[in-house]
């Protein structure tokens, strides 16, 4: 059995930072390329053993669980027009995992979100996995690496980036201690958006949590932290400090912001000069085109 069968996916946000399109369209739902960023994390997480998704949504915001549900009627479309290609991309989604959805009426913070979601858990989740869908972490399987060190540690495992030091106050970031293994880290303290001067150490939390089940009782303990949110850094502090063991994987590949727009193009340009159809014609458009900036 997997570590975990539930992911939960905190997507309740305004996406301010893409207005005015997401005042009809949420950002998750924007292509990187031609697929939803929030369908590349739903296929990671599935990939790494979930078998249902929370997508944490805000009301109103129903497209983005929508966009999971099976389309008959488009699907009978391409199907009498002999479409198996399109059909196959229509049907990825909504074959991926059972998706469900838990209500965030207030935007309270990160830790607040993910403890919307413990209605939706079920005996049997002993952990879950959070997976924060405007970071993409590339190549996928780091979720399946933190399973690994759950099951010979036991506790919560996060994914952690060596992040200059200019830009750690962004993130929430750890204070590690070495293991024997050069990609695993004990963390000792974690905080959140600390100032560059003030962070105990250059490795970040990345957008990919493997939590033990214990996080839900330790996010009704904190109170507002940075930004006045209530932050699922503070709660994951608050279970080192009562003992409960806590690693970093470290990832070393590569990784794109979607939250904001120059992020997002970045990764819907890498996205797209691997793609077999658009790359060769893209690569040459930007090689002609930044000549001539
Ligand atoms: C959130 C988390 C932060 C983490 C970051 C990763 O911050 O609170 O700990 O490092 O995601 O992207 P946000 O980017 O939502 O401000």
């Amino acid at each position: 059995m997997s570590a975990f069968q539930t992911a939960i996916v905190p997507a309740a946000g305004l996406g301010t930072r893409f207005l005015p399109t997401t005042k009809a369209v949420p950002k998750e739902l924007l292509p990187v390329v031609d697929t939803p960023g929030i369908e590349l994390v739903a296929t990671e997480a599935a990939e790494a053993g979930a078998t249902k998704l929370v997508i944490v949504t805000s009301p109103g915001k129903d497209a983005v669980a929508e966009y999971f549900r099976p389309q008959p009627e488009l699907e009978a479309t391409l199907e009498e027009r002999g479409k198996t290609d399109l059909l196959a991309k229509v049907r990825r989604a909504s074959n991926l995992l059972a998706v469900e959805t838990a209500i965030q009426d207030k935007a309270l913070g990160l830790g607040h979100a993910v403890a919307c979601a413990e209605g939706n858990l079920t005996g049997a989740d002993e952990a879950v996995a959070v997976l924060l869908p405007d970071d993409l972490v590339l190549p996928t399987g780091v979720l399946t690496k933190m399973a690994a060190v759950r099951e010979k540690l036991g506790g919560s495992v996060l994914c952690a980036f060596d992040i200059p030091k200019e830009q750690i106050s962004a993130y929430g970031v750890f204070d590690v201690r070495d293991t024997g293994d050069d990609d695993v880290k004990q963390v000792v303290g974690m905080v959140e958006k600390p100032k560059a001067e003030d962070a105990p150490s250059t490795f970040a939390a990345a957008g990919r949590y493997l939590l033990d089940r214990a996080i839900f009782d330790a996010l009704k303990r904190i109170t507002p932290g940075a930004g006045g949110e209530l932050q699922l850094t503070d709660a994951i502090a608050l279970l080192i400090n009562e003992g409960h063991p806590v690693h970093v994987v470290v990832h070393r590949g590569g990784r794109h912001d979607l939250g904001n727009p120059g992020g997002f193009l970045r990764a819907a340009v890498d996205f797209a000069l691997e793609h077999p159809d658009y790359g060769p014609e893209l690569g040459e458009w930007l090689r002609a085109r930044l000549a001539n900036s």
